[in-house]
């Protein structure tokens, strides 16, 4: 019957748009854009995908024994401290993850980029964690 295919059709519609929102809230949510130095210092931004290291690491891993403080932008990391092996160097070792000399890799936001979330709490709704 036509009317049944219309509403066939119209379902399809609303499970596309649905999986199609989630999708990009996932791509998007949390990633953290870190770029107080590096592009005064001719290096492209950071992205540190925070979704990423959240469903593999505890909170506490990064949050309480390597120091990280819960505020973007608020954690002096650098290039001495990270090659030193804390922050990221911490894992970034070439142990536990890849090294710090694969630049690109953390360098890799986009130029203009500003410090700060990309998606978040607003994209993906309260309660994720
Ligand atoms: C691999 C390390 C790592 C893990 C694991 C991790 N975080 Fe983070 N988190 C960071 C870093 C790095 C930042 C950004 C800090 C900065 O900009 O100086 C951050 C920022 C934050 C912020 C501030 C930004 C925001 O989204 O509001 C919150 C809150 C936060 N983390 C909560 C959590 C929670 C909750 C977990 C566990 C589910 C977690 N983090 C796991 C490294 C981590
Ligand atoms: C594991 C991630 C990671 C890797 C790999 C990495 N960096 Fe960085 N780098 C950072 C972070 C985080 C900062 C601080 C970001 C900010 O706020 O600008 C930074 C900052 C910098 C800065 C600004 C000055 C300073 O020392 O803080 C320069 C220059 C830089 N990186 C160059 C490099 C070069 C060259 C390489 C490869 C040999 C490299 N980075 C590899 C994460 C990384
Ligand atoms: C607690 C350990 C830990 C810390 C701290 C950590 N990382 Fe990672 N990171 C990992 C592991 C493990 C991987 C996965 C490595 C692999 O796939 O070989 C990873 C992967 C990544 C990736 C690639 C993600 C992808 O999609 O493949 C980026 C980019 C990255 N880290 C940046 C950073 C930056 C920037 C910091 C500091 C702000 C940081 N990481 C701190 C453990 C850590």
């Amino acid at each position: 019957m036509r009317l049944q295919r219309v509403a066939r059709f119209l379902i399809l519609c609303l499970i596309v748009m649905s999986s199609g929102i989630a999708w990009q809230a996932n791509a998007e949510y949390a990633d953290v854009v870190l770029n107080q130095k590096s592009e005064k210092e001719g290096v492209r931004p950071v992205i540190f995908p925070h979704w990423f290291h959240r469903i593999r690491f505890k909170c506490k891993v990064c949050h309480a024994e390597l120091g990280f403080k819960m505020r973007v932008g608020s954690n002096h990391i650098s290039m001495e401290n990270i090659t030193a092996g804390e922050f990221c160097g911490a894992c970034h070792n070439g142990d536990v993850a890849w090294s710090a000399d694969e630049c690109d890799l953390c360098h890799s936001g986009k130029p203009g980029l500003k410090t700060g979330i990309r998606g978040g709490h607003e994209t993906m709704g309260p309660g994720i964690w």
